[in-house]
């Protein structure tokens, strides 16, 4: 489990005062790369022009001495994609405070409640993986969003009341993997969702471009081991990252500022990678099911099994790109593998 920091927050609802002592937040990870602009983020170009557009109007409202915030955002889509990203590049560009946290690390309402009654007008507030967010805390989140205010019950009994308590007009900014766990009425108060799919292979060369431009160790990598990166990355950014940070370090280790393609070819193999970007466990999980089950169809359950995982981490992180490309094919009757993956696996 790793240390998140944590914060206490002096609540003030009606005549009376509270702390809220603990509320688990969490801080800006070390990240080997991380865009801080719009700019140094990598194709999305619909999607940053539409940012800009909400930013610009809101910056020229408050100019005006307007009191408002840019409306809530939901990012949602594949894991490693930049979702994270652009919510704290939204604050750096807005030029706010980013209170950050996650659905599961809220526990009670009064974190939450902590939480919004410290942010400041314009503040973004970014709950990550929001599909894990506790329904009473949802329905307490609904006023928050739509009118920048929560009405809390004070006291038990006869003698309670219900205090209603202004906020600062704040944004909300979330991510998630599951759209589809999120109930109809929290995705109706976003003012806009932006699904944020797989990048190309084009945009992940550039990203493997800009890696090397502010890389102090690496000076050059050769087209073809970009194109070898690119093809196993998955379009997913943060497994590019990941390979590009590998073969630095074989680089390196050789005394070399260059990646060559003799160098990406070694290090794939190293990584135990193959040419579709698919890893040992893949394979396994793939092949297990053509040789034990025919080719299935077989359950989730069956192939959580195999690899000794939970289903929903199979669901989420194999299965994706395993029906992407036309390996896994969901039938009423469980999983199938298709006869590409047979004939790829020479079977
Ligand atoms: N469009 C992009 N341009 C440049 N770098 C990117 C882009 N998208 C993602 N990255 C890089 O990939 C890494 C992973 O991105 P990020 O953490 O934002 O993904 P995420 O969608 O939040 O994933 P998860 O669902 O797992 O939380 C980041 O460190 C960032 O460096
Ligand atoms: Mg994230």
């Amino acid at each position: 489990m790793i240390n998140r920091p944590k914060k206490d927050f002096n609540i003030t609802a009606g005549d009376n005062n509270f702390t809220v002592k603990n509320v688990i937040l969490d801080s800006e990870p070390e990240q080997f790369f991380r865009p801080t602009s719009f700019q140094e983020i990598i194709g999305r170009e619909r999607e940053k022009e539409l940012l800009y557009t909400m930013i610009d109007s809101v910056k020229k409202q408050w100019q005006q001495g307007k009191n408002v915030a840019l409306d809530h955002i939901l990012f949602y889509g594949p894991a490693g994609v930049g979702k994270t990203t652009f919510a704290y590049v939204l604050a750096k560009e807005l030029g706010v405070n980013i209170v950050v946290t996650t659905g599961p690390a809220i526990s009670k309402p009064a974190d939450l409640l902590g939480i919004l009654t410290n942010l400041e007008r314009g503040d973004i507030l970014f709950i990550d993986e929001i599909h894990r967010l506790r329904h009473n805390l949802e329905e307490l989140l609904y006023p928050a969003l739509e009118d920048y205010r929560i009405d809390i019950v004070m006291g038990t009994g006869p003698s309670a009341q219900t205090v209603r308590v202004s906020l600062k007009p704040f944004t909300l900014v979330a991510a998630t993997t599951r759209i589809g766990l999120l109930t109809s009425p929290l995705r109706d108060r976003f003012g806009v969702s932006i699904y944020l799919d797989f990048l190309s292979q084009d945009n992940i060369v550039s990203l493997l471009k800009t890696l090397v431009s502010r890389d102090s160790q690496i000076k050059k990598i050769e087209r073809e081991a970009m194109q070898k990166i690119a093809e196993r990355s998955r379009g997913v950014a943060r497994i590019a990252v990941k390979f590009y940070k590998r073969l630095r370090d074989l680089a390196i280790q050789a005394g070399s500022d260059t990646i060559t393609a003799d160098l990406a070819n070694k290090g794939f193999k190293l990584l135990g990678v193959d040419k579709l970007g698919l890893d040992v466990l893949e394979r396994k999980l793939i092949k297990t099911v053509i040789k034990e089950f025919n080719g299935g169809p077989v359950s989730l359950r069956t192939l959580a099994g195999i690899l000794n995982e939970d289903a929903r981490t199979i669901e989420e992180v194999y299965e994706p790109y395993l029906i992407k490309i036309g390996f896994i094919q969901k039938t009423p009757r469980g999983r199938l593998i298709t006869p590409k993956a047979f004939r790829y696996f020479g079977f």
